[in-house]
């Protein structure tokens, strides 16, 4: 195969940008072997001019102004990995609009402008590859598009964002609390400086949004995802999960159920003897159901520089081959099922509350009354915790499948209970 070299373009020289630059850079004699010709990084955009003193970038051109890549006749492949909506969002559209094909492990990007990114490349005859936004180095986009498309998916139940699964390890093994954690996990690097879209979920909801309109072929919004964060849980929670023989994980949830999807982030106690029980620190772990397959887990790390740049580099390599064999085929998003989100409130599992209440008698009355008049039925009941001077206990309860509407209602009434000092934490029970 002859051909002249394929040109990358590279947005962004941070931990994931440097990580592709070098491999790029030490491997191209391998890659050149794979694709026919020489992957050659041709431009690299970043304002911090130290990084482009760095002796192991020292070959590379750099610039600090994005038009210098996106209409380098010699750029045929653009990566981007700044990472957030905005600049990055633009840049794409410059990329695509200037008739490059683009790579990003922008997860927040795809989640809220995949649909029109992709038709807009679908348009130019270009490609918009993403394997690195969800799951990082987790082979997944391509799966869902390729491996599992003649199956029905039924259910996705994945750990998705590491910083928080490291987190809730740490509180469960080692009994921390939420914020000694978090401190951890940010002295370590997993957690960023502002760590919010990790902990409120919204990482792991743009990755469900992404995963769920692979799967079901339907548009998946971010913000139709409903989304709950962890900082709420307490070191208590995890003692009374393993009483009850469960473990506690942020979950990413999406089910078909009659014609509607369930799509939700929250944290769940799970089975303590399931897979994803198992998936311990900063590892990743998506289970799938389809009607041909059965059931898959797919596993790994799911954050880390090393990880993201094997997918990244996976899609340049994909696009590269193509552009050798004068190939370019453009996977497209296949929307063509309109399903209706399930609103929250008509949901229905099983729920774990815990309760500071008054350690006297007919309270357990009182409360199973709230809840049996709501139509919530009671499985299991601990209490735990009297406190003998200030006369109060925690009462832990476990209930059978609920609607989340009768479960808020009756939890506002239970409030009121003048036995009932504080409704302490409500987790939503899967499996
Ligand atoms: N912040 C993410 C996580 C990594 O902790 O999983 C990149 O998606």
């Amino acid at each position: 195969m002859s051909r002249r070299d394929i040109g990358v373009g590279l947005l962004g020289l941070g931990t994931v940008g440097s990580a592709v630059a070098k491999i790029l850079l030490n491997k191209s004699n391998k890659l050149a072997e794979q694709i026919g010709a020489p992957l050659v990084l041709k431009k690299v955009l970043e304002r911090d001019v130290n990084k482009a003193r760095l002796d192991c970038f020292a070959s590379l051109a750099m610039t600090d102004r994005i038009e210098e890549v996106t209409t380098d006749p010699e750029v045929d492949i653009v990566i981007e990995v700044i990472g957030g909506e905005h600049p990055a969002l633009e840049y794409i559209k410059q990329a695509i609009s200037n008739g490059k094909h683009v790579v990003t492990a922008n997860k927040e990007v795809i989640a809220k402008h995949g649909y029109e990114l992709l038709s807009s490349a679908k348009e130019h005859n270009l490609q918009l590859r993403y394997e690195a936004s969800v799951g990082s180095g987790i082979p997944l986009i391509s799966p869902f598009q390729q491996d599992l498309a003649a199956n029905d998916i039924s259910t996705i139940y994945a750990i998705l964002n590491g910083t928080t699964n490291y987190i809730l390890t740490q509180m469960s093994q080692e009994g921390w609390d939420f914020s000694t954690a978090l401190k951890q996990a940010q002295k370590l690097g997993y957690a960023e400086a502002n760590p919010a879209n990790d902990i409120e979920g919204m990482d792991a909801a743009y990755k469900l949004a992404i995963l769920s309109t692979l799967a079901f072929h339907t548009r998946v919004d971010p913000q139709d995802i409903y989304c709950e964060g962890i900082s709420r849980l307490q070191a208590s929670d995890f003692r009374y999960a393993k009483e009850f023989g469960y473990a506690i994980k942020l979950l990413a949830i999406a089910k078909r159920d009659n014609g509607t999807i369930e799509v939700r982030v929250h944290p769940a106690f799970i089975p303590e003897d399931s897979q994803l029980a198992k998936v311990d620190g900063v590892y990743n772990a998506i289970q799938v159901e389809g009607d041909l397959a059965g059931d898959l887990v797919f596993s790994g790390q799911g954050a880390g520089a090393s990880q993201a740049a094997s997918a990244i580099v996976a899609d340049a390599l994909i696009i590269a081959r193509d552009i050798c064999h004068g190939a370019n085929y453009v996977p497209e998003l296949q929307l063509n099922q309109e399903l209706p989100i399930k609103p929250m409130r008509d949901i229905k599992t099983r729920y774990y509350f815990r309760m500071n209440v008054a350690d006297r008698p007919s309270v357990l009355t009182q409360i199973s009354r709230v809840l049996g008049d709501n139509s919530i039925s009671i499985s299991a009941v601990i209490q735990k915790e009297s406190d003998l001077a200030a006369q109060t206990a925690v009462l832990v309860i476990m209930t059978h499948p609920a609607e989340e509407k009768a479960v808020q209602k009756a939890l506002e009434e239970v409030k009121q209970l003048a036995v009932v000092n504080e409704v302490s934490n409500f987790i939503r029970v899967e499996g």
